[in-house]
């Protein structure tokens, strides 16, 4: 044998093989996606998401003080709206007595070392369900649209949030934001975390059942990534890095590990993050229970694999379960 032939003496030991890693998963790099509804005492589970429920405010405390405890360190924050009056700009969308604001404000105060991010979006406050605005003629607007969301984003800024995170996809939303956010004094105050390359995905069904967010017509396919466009996944990441964003995000994320390490490769020196949206979280689940593979080591691989491309944050639905798997 050649000596350069043989690599397994680099790798034969558990110590050693945990120095191949060039990033090493942790559990500050694990942000959790949270539903609340408008339901104050609500505690539902979502049959297309094993295990996620949607939570009502009254029930913040006693859901995420055993995951604090255990090292909890961000979570991101969704509005399921169930009993508001929806129109066509998403006004509920930062109404201050909405599930959103409320919460924010509640967890800044029960979790002070809790790193609250507010996912920012119209589509579960709109009558047509679509993440934007719309002109007479059935076009995008393109001005109002990002002026909406920044003036939802501003709001969740007031309302304590350390991160904002547009995941609408709508050109100049975080040129917008970043304005208004300056412009309201919380420049300094708030991150803003792009959705920047955010792909129309058939992945996003549970998510859809949980938010009750399915648009009433059509589809996201004019605002949203298609699927095969490595190109325009680049051109979005340089320009919200350009307009503004401070953390950029892939999403969904193991579909798309090459447009992560082109994000790390573009935004090299910004944070990179990426979504392990609601529909891999259920088809990893569901691998499990079909015995394919064991769920724990499946979590991990797909999970390391977006720290390997390279993501230093991860939003997932798996991550109470990694804050117990990460001590053992
Ligand atoms: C809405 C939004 C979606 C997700 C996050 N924000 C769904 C969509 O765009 O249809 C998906 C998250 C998930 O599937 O876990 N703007
Ligand atoms: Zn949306």
């Amino acid at each position: 044998m050649e000596i350069s032939s043989v690599l397994q003496g680099g790798y034969q030991h558990a110590l050693s093989r945990s120095w191949q890693a060039q990033r090493t998963l942790t559990k500050s790099m694990l942000m959790y996606p949270i539903f609340i509804t408008d339901e104050p005492d609500a505690r539902v589970e979502i049959p297309s998401l094993p295990g996620q429920c949607r939570w009502g405010v009254n029930k913040l405390q006693e859901f995420l003080e055993p995951l604090v405890k255990k090292g909890l360190r961000s979570v991101i924050l969704f509005g399921v709206p169930l009993h508001c009056e929806k129109d066509e700009r998403g006004t509920p969308a930062d109404d201050p007595n909405g599930p959103v604001i409320a919460s924010i404000r509640l967890l800044r105060k029960l979790f002070p070392e809790l790193y609250i991010a507010a996912d920012v979006c119209l589509c579960e406050y709109t009558s047509h369900g679509h993440c934007g605005l719309f002109r007479q003629d059935g076009a995008i607007d393109q001005a109002p649209s990002a002026q909406r969301i920044a003036e939802v984003a501003l709001a969740y800024a007031r309302a304590g949030a350390h991160c904002v995170a547009p995941s609408d996809m709508m050109d100049g939303r975080i040129k917008a934001i970043k304005r208004a956010l300056i412009d309201g004094g919380y420049g300094n105050q708030c991150t803003l975390m792009s959705y920047s390359a955010k792909f129309a995905s058939a992945l996003y069904g549970p998510f859809r059942d949980a938010a009750g967010s399915a648009p009433a017509f059509g589809d996201r396919k004019c605002y949203q990534l298609p699927p095969t466009a490595k190109g325009l996944a680049r051109r979005a990441i340089k320009r919200d890095v350009v307009e503004g964003a401070d953390i950029i995000m892939v999403k969904p994320a193991l579909p798309y590990l090459d447009v992560i390490q082109d994000a790390k490769q573009l935004a090299e020196d910004h944070p990179i993050a990426c979504y392990q949206v609601s529909g891999e979280y259920a088809m990893v689940v569901a691998g499990a229970r079909a015995g394919v593979y064991d769920l724990k080591v499946m979590a991990f691989e797909t999970v390391e694999s977006m720290v390997r491309a390279g993501c230093t944050l991860i939003l997932t639905y798996f991550t109470p379960q990694f804050l117990d798997w990460l001590d053992e």
